[in-house]
């Protein structure tokens, strides 16, 4: 049964706003109080080494961390010194605190959290970390690896209207409340929508909240930015599996995830950009590309999708049967194991993938572009930056020819540098690699041909002169080498290696 979620009462929500600001309770204080010791401990879920830190550090900071991180109890005087302003009373007003005997516990997980240029505070139910036990079915989840992953990879131009469907304890919509005029957020989940109003109070954010279910409570509405971290994970609809409402729709296979693609262009203003994480199935020895491209045939929208990881039934199994505090040598966990297995098994699915899906809705009728591709190693973090200009140089391409292609003078971007390899002695290279240092860290291969017109790539030279000199210099056909470097030069364009 979970704790009732906290309440928005302005006045008492500014005290603790102050509180939090003088233990300086930030995630930079915080990191350097715990070290890194007991900080990646805390990664791998051991709360140990961070109570051994925080139980003799006796200032307002380290018992703010114990009562709201690694949920122990804590003295009441310890607790009214970290909130001189709130006071516990105040606090249990809030709903964040109960007294327990002498001490006092905390309801919920009330933590900093910040990107590059803004920090925040961010409360969600209690972690199974600081519960000691399994989660509850309307848990709401605090910001985990996914949260994360997606912060990472919104694109982040200026917009009028901003839209976190599924928005939890509204981590995303902080991010959009730094770049767009409004945020409207949505959850099926009243509890969700709570914690996401008294976070929005807590920093100052002005959202709109709609509860409903996924699209629906948004009907008729468009915006130029729309996020999710949907309820993604593949569940088997079983009862031995719990419908954990933070990461589970409610639907069969993936099903959630291909209707959102489907229905969300509805929603897109022209040139709206839509950006979710999911999970999709695939089945037997097809390609995960076909069954995402049927998502997004005939929608009339731009897609990039990125695959970042692929996991065989097992292993997703496994993942997700943890997930929510059950321990692998459980009876409970072997029951959901095989209910997984069993699931997948009946849709002959033998790997699903996992990746982001990035949408745009294009300004022209011109045919939308499709880019399905796979990046499974270290990307730019944050990744946003290079989304945004990917998608630039997407919607560029799209709408230019070759000739127009070839007649722009390309330039190597900063971050790409070339790496020749040759057995030694050889005095040409058998191998030449161009690697990119951010964006999606590509390593291309060069031919001949394709190593000449890159080295020559420095914004003073167009690339069809490029082409035509190669040629010469090879003594082959012109055409022979256009029609090698265009797709080079597509690939190399669309992913910012030459800009
Ligand atoms: C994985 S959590 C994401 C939370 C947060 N946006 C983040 O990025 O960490 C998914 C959220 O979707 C909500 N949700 C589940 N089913 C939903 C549905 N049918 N419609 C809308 N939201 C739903 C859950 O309550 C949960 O808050």
């Amino acid at each position: 049964m979970s704790a009732p979620p906290p309440i928005v009462d302005a006045d008492l929500v500014a005290r603790l706003r102050a509180d939090l600001e003088h233990a300086a309770y930030t995630v930079e204080a915080v990191g350097e109080l715990l070290g890194p010791l007991a900080s990646a401990a805390l990664g791998r879920e051991q709360v140990l080494p961070a109570q051994r830190v925080t139980a003799t550090a006796g200032t307002p900071l380290a018992t703010l961390v114990r009562l709201f991180t690694l949920g122990d109890a804590v003295d009441a005087d310890d607790a009214a010194r970290a909130l001189p302003t709130l006071g516990v009373e105040g606090a249990e007003r809030l709903r964040l605190v109960v007294q327990q005997g002498p001490g006092v516990v905390a309801t919920c997980d009330l933590r900093p959290y910040a990107d590059e240029d803004h920090a925040w505070w961010v409360a969600s139910d209690l972690s199974e970390l600081a519960t000691r036990a399994p989660l509850s079915e309307d848990h709401v989840l605090g910001i985990g690896g996914a949260s994360t992953t997606l912060a990472s990879w919104t694109p982040r131009p200026r917009v009028e209207r901003a839209l976190d469907l599924g928005t939890g304890c509204g981590v995303q919509a902080l991010h959009l409340g730094a770049h767009a005029a409004s945020v409207t957020v949505t959850d099926i989940s009243a509890r969700a929508l709570a914690y996401a109003a008294f976070n929005a109070e807590l920093n100052g954010c002005d959202w709109t909240f709609v509860e409903g279910s996924m699209l629906d409570p948004v009907a008729g509405q468009r915006f130029d930015l729309i996020v999710s971290n949907p309820p993604f994970v593949i569940t088997p609809r079983t009862p031995d599996v719990p419908l954990f409402e933070y990461r589970d729709g409610g639907q069969a296979g993936d099903s959630l995830v291909a209707d959102l693609v489907r229905s969300i262009g509805d929603h897109l203003a022209p040139g709206g950009i839509a950006q979710f994480l999911g999970n999709w199935e695939v089945v037997g020895d097809s390609d995960w590309r076909d069954r995402v491209r049927g998502w997004v045939a005939g929608s009339g929208l731009d897609a990039w999708v990125v695959q970042r990881e692929v996991q065989d039934p097992a292993q997703y199994a496994e993942t997700w049967a943890r997930d929510g505090g059950h321990h692998s040598a459980t009876s409970e966990f072997a029951t959901m194991y095989a209910a997984w297995l069993d699931d997948f098994a009946s849709r002959g699915v033998s790997a699903i993938g996992f990746g982001v899906i990035t949408l745009q809705r294009p300004t022209g009728d011109r045919d939308p572009f499709l880019d399905l591709t796979e990046a499974t190693g270290p990307v730019a973090s944050p990744m946003g930056p290079a989304v945004l200009a990917g998608l630039a140089a997407r919607t560029w391409l799209a709408e230019h020819t070759d000739d127009e292609l070839l007649e722009v003078a390309w330039r190597c971007a900063d971050d790409v540098t070339e790496e020749r390899h040759g057995r030694p002695g050889d005095t040409d290279p058998t191998v030449i690699l161009l690697r990119q240092g951010g964006g999606l860290g590509r390593v291309v291969r060069l031919g001949t041909a394709g190593a000449a017109l890159v080295s020559v790539c420095d914004g003073s030279l167009s690339a069809g002169a490029a082409v035509a000199a190669i040629a010469s210099l090879l003594g082959v056909d012109e055409t022979e080498v256009r029609a090698e470097v265009l797709p080079l030069l597509r690939a190399l364009v669309a992913d910012g290696l030459l800009v």
